[in-house]
């Protein structure tokens, strides 16, 4: 029997000291980021739902803390907006880093590892006024940003985060149009925007090394499972093949020094897979579209976002990455429903792939739930609930749900029921 195998042979023993928790963002749960792009787009009516206070977070934090310690969590990912550490090109806002020093103390008071994210999607509205990511001064802004961070935070923190999904990122901003700056289409833009990330992670990489190295930095990617919705057709085939490229494959390739990703673990965000259909001509031809239609195999619950959950896709994305010959974080994973059963079955379902994982020897170092709350589902804003935790967002109240009790006993038996 596997080495991993308790003596019943029906529980898998996670490594000591592995991490589990939840993860969160800063503007899905603080509320009142008003320097940022977002919120901007927000007061101006080109999103359909506003932040506003959203968690209130950035004041219950130490609350939220006991919530997820109750919980069993020994590690807890979080983002710092970079807005209110730069609340504009020549402001610095001291207090907003002393704040996060103090968030940073919370999460180790409470026994919690801190995972921490540098850049999670929004951007400060002066960055974003001059061209974003797209202004050639962008990763240089950005470096900046993060050695102020790196001066005061440092030594505090061992995993960072650079930027979450950067191809995400791109995709929803400059090809769907969803998304601040909301370009449709844009792809000379959207090339160009994640070239830019990819240098803003390097530099960001080499700045956190170069005053702690003992630290381990990674950027976060939105894994997305591709296969051809029709295996037998060669179109399919082909479009699955070149999305996948790009989805999953690209940033990697852009942050490569002399042949290795700059990168010291592979932090991977696993939702679903993607079905592609290849229809009509050109570039959409060659990249396919989502096959919408729910004829596949296996074929899992969809939730409130529309996003199947297909829990064997974590287990082949795990694999692949595992690849890259670095130990592995899950960094999000999770399902949002008005269901709470359903979200158990999710969790168990995708524990136990991961309990595969590390019975079969491949290193992974924690599992974070996306996420602790309901939160600010952004452009759905706060109809996917997806919380390990209710969130009533008129009194600000927490329930905890009985999916996270069921969470509770694995992360405190360190083990996992097959
Ligand atoms: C991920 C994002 C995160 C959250 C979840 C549902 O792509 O990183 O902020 O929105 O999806």
């Amino acid at each position: 029997m596997n080495k991993r195998r308790d003596t019943t042979g029906s529980f898998v023993r996670f490594p000591v000291g592995f991490l589990w928790g939840a993860a969160t963002s800063a503007h899905q749960v603080e509320g009142g980021n008003r320097f940022n792009d977002w919120w901007a787009a927000e007061q101006a009516g080109d999103l359909p739902f506003r932040s506003a206070d959203a968690c209130r977070h950035f004041e219950l934090y130490e609350s939220d803390f006991d919530l997820a310690e109750s919980i069993g969590h020994n590690c807890h990912r979080f983002s710092i907006e970079w807005s209110r550490v730069q609340p504009s090109i020549d402001t610095w806002n001291d207090s907003a880093l002393e704040h996060y020093a103090q968030v940073i103390q919370s999460l180790k008071a409470h026994g919690m590892e801190p995972v921490v994210t540098l850049h999670h999607f929004t951007n400060p509205a002066w960055f974003a006024a001059r061209g974003g990511w797209e202004h050639q001064g962008a990763p240089e802004a950005f470096a900046n940003y993060v050695s102020r961070v790196i001066d005061r935070l440092g030594d505090d923190v061992r995993y960072w985060l650079t930027v979450n999904e950067p191809t995400v990122y791109a995709l929803q901003g400059y090809i769907n149009g969803v998304w601040p700056p909301f370009a449709k289409s844009a792809w000379a833009r959207a090339a160009r925007v994640t070239r830019a990330l990819a240098r803003g992670h390097v530099t960001a990489y080499e700045t956190i090394k170069a005053r702690c190295p003992k630290s381990r930095v990674s950027f976060a990617h939105n894994a997305l499972h591709m296969e051809p919705c029709n295996a037998g057709r060669l179109r399919d085939r082909i479009a699955a093949h070149c999305r996948d490229w790009i989805y999953n494959e690209l940033f990697f390739k852009l942050i490569r020094i002399a042949g290795k990703p700059k990168l010291d673990f592979v932090a991977l965000n696993y939702y679903t897979r993607c079905s592609v259909r290849s229809q009509g001509m050109g570039l959409k031809a060659l990249l396919g579209t989502a096959c919408k239609l729910e004829h596949h195999s296996g074929q899992g619950m969809r939730g409130t976002m529309g996003w199947e959950a297909y829990p064997r896709g974590l287990g082949l994305i795990a694999k692949r990455f595992a690849g890259l010959g670095l130990p592995l974080f899950i960094t999000e994973n999770g399902f949002a429903t008005d269901d709470d059963e359903e979200r158990r079955q999710f969790l168990r379902a995708h524990l136990r792939e991961l309990a595969n994982l590390v019975e079969a020897g491949i290193p992974v170092l924690g599992y974070l739930h996306w996420s602790l709350l309901d939160n600010y589902e952004w452009a759905s804003g706060t109809l996917p609930r997806f919380g390990l935790a209710e969130t009533n967002f008129t009194t600000q109240e927490r329930r905890v749900r009985d999916s996270a009790g069921d969470f509770a006993s694995v992360c405190r038996d360190n083990r996992v029921q097959l």
